[in-house]
């Protein structure tokens, strides 16, 4: 698995599991699967209401906690909430940390949030702080007023949505771009692209495999979700083939700045530059 160096010096896998929506009863199974498949960044949240059973199929995967980088995020606004949110993931989770808290979308009072973070960051419960859903203006005002920098910006990324313009704003100060819904939640405008079709046939990969290694080429972090078994392990397999600097520059004209998710409102302005 390739990693890339966050800016306080932690080594972050380039792809993780994504956890959201999973069916209940196969969540366990399928982020089991994801470990012994060999993927080792995990991604769950307060929100996804899953963090206990993410926790449960880490312990029985047997692999050493320091092996893991585990993602959570928290939906709450204001310092105690938030700092009650870290101890409730970390239960959840049975864990001793947590390798990334992110504020899972711009709350009212993000920054009496973020502070919260910070302290959990200062008494060993966190080891990287992140933000998710936030645009420039807003990774800005926290990057003015943190203490602890954040290390990435989650956003939703695909081949329809490459927030080119976010994506130079994070590079520029140093941040991580994740990309979440990487593969648009399965759209067939992107399972289905012509130009997608025709760059698998020549790799013999598939368009979810081009479309995940486009982004990674890009400098992207992905973190596909996947229930199926055979997808599960086709998206970890894009670590064995590159894309031409023409290739990428053809697929970076599918761009059409569109949200499949039409969420949340604070994306909106990446979207209308
Ligand atoms: N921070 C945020 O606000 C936020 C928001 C949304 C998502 N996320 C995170 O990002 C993760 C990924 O996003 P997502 O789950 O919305 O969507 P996604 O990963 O873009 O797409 C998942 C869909 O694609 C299908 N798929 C996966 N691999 C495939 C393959 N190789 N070939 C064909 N189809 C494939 C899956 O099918 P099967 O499941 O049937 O295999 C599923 O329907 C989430 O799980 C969550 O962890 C974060």
């Amino acid at each position: 698995m390739e990693t890339v160096t966050l800016n306080n010096g932690m080594e972050m896998p380039l792809l993780g599991f994504g956890t959201y929506q999973l069916d209940e009863n196969a969540t366990a199974a399928a982020v089991l699967a994801a470990l012994k498949t060999g993927y080792r960044l995990i991604d769950t949240a307060q929100y996804y209401g899953n963090e206990q059973t993410v926790g449960q199929a880490i312990r029985q995967s047997g692999i050493g906690r320091d092996q893991l980088f585990i993602t959570t995020k928290t939906p709450l606004s204001g310092y105690a909430e938030a700092k009650a949110g870290v101890d409730d993931s970390l239960m959840a989770c049975g864990v001793d940390y947590l390798d990334l808290m992110l504020i899972h979308w711009p709350v009212p009072n993000f920054m009496e949030t973020y502070e919260a973070l910070e302290d959990t960051v200062k008494e060993g419960k966190v080891r990287a702080l992140g933000l998710s859903n936030f645009n420039a203006a807003q990774v800005q005002r926290v990057l003015d007023e943190a203490r602890v920098k954040p290390v990435l910006d989650q956003v939703e990324t695909h081949l329809l949505w490459q927030q080119a313009k976010l994506h130079a704003y994070l590079t520029e100060h140093d941040l991580v771009h994740q990309a979440w819904s990487p593969l648009g939640q399965g759209t067939p405008a992107i399972l289905n692209s012509p130009a997608l079709l025709a760059l698998g046939a020549k790799y013999h990969k598939t368009p979810a495999q081009v479309a995940l290694r486009f982004l990674i080429e890009e400098g992207v972090a992905v973190i596909p979700k996947a229930q199926h078994l055979a997808h599960l392990k086709e998206n970890l397999a894009v670590f064995d083939f590159q894309l031409t600097e023409e290739e990428r520059a053809q697929l970076r004209q599918a761009d059409q700045r569109r949200s499949v998710e039409g969420w949340p409102q604070s994306m909106q302005v990446e979207a209308d530059y």
